[in-house]
């Protein structure tokens, strides 16, 4: 196996090692930015849900109230407009979702599912919690899940949501008594739940991914060029030209030119003791031969 195959071997395996290691860290290292893009994204859309939930409580709620007695409008309701409001988002991105899921809803479509009832009840269960994250996959997409808390702070919720009796008739006509009463002061009724998909994190840890393999091919490359131009002009070509010499030098033909290469480097100084080493070894042939 000749030196150039060795070298190259070993440059060949050790890029393989690079590339991959190097890959696989930056795919991480984007992806984790990408992910952090998309908790932005999330609370973007939080922070869009709360002003529509604000703006219902302080323009919309007391401007159709009045007639609370026979006519119940949904539109007063902040939960309503909020979840209402996001459906005109959806339609541009339908791969996000808003959801203001409780255990025991006013609006049975408000119930939470499996998943979304254990992240309740994780944010129940600590009230310091003010968000958890998980990935969901659906439908073989990953999605971004945030839960935010829904937790009762102020006693006007109750008027709604205690029991039956306090609450507007009209909206005990529309909704019925059995659900979306009984809630505390204080108490987690349920969460907004916002899913992004990942898919955008992950495309654009492959692309890079894809890139940085591209790069380090093209390097990899250029190094095997360069390095065995070099190989070849340094080491090979003179240890070939100096075996060459050795190999007739041995068979006792000193007819053969003395082989020195120029410069300063151990190659040059091996070649120059190889000389050396000939014309001591030809003189005392020649004795011998006397
Ligand atoms: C005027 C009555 C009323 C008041 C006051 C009220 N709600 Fe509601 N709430 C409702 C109705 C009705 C719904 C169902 C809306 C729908 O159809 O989606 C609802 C829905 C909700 C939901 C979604 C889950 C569910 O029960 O369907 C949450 C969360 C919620 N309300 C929290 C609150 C909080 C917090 C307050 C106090 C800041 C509050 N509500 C005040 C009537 C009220």
């Amino acid at each position: 196996m000749g030196l150039r195959f060795k070298y190259n071997i070993a440059l060949l395996l050790t890029c393989l090692v690079g590339i991959a290691a190097a890959s696989g860290v930056s795919y991480l290292v984007v992806q984790k930015s990408a992910v952090r893009e998309i908790h932005q994204a999330i609370d973007l859309i939080r922070a869009n849900a709360i002003a529509v939930r604000s703006y219902t409580v302080s323009n919309i709620t007391p401007a159709l109230s009045d007639d609370s007695d026979i006519l119940f409008f949904p539109e007063t309701v902040a939960a309503f407009s909020a979840q209402s409001v996001f459906q005109g988002f959806k339609k541009m991105f339908p791969e996000f979702s808003y959801k203001e899921a409780a255990l025991n809803p006013t609006n049975p479509d408000n119930l939470a599912n499996e998943m979304e009832t254990g992240l309740i009840e994780q944010l129940r269960a600590d009230p310091k919690l003010e968000q958890i994250s998980t990935v969901v996959e659906n439908d073989g997409n990953r999605y971004l899940t945030v839960a935010f808390p829904l937790t009762i702070k102020q006693e006007g919720c109750l008027m709604c949501h205690s029991t039956p009796e306090a609450a507007p008739p009209a909206m005990v006509d529309l909704y019925g008594p059995n659900h979306g009463f009984g809630w505390q002061l204080g108490e987690t009724i349920g969460a907004q739940i916002i899913s992004a998909p990942m898919s955008i994190a992950d495309r654009r840890a492959e692309e890079t991914g894809l890139i940085l393999i591209a790069g380090f091919t093209l390097l990899f490359f250029l190094i095997f060029i360069v390095s065995n131009v070099l190989l070849g002009r340094i080491v090979l070509r003179p240890v070939r030209r100096m075996s060459d010499v050795a190999e007739k030098v041995s068979m006792g033909d000193f007819s053969v030119p003395e082989y020195r290469k120029p410069g300063k480097d151990e190659i040059s100084s091996l070649s120059h003791s190889f000389n050396r080493l000939r014309r001591s070894l030809e003189r005392a042939m020649s004795m011998i031969d006397v």
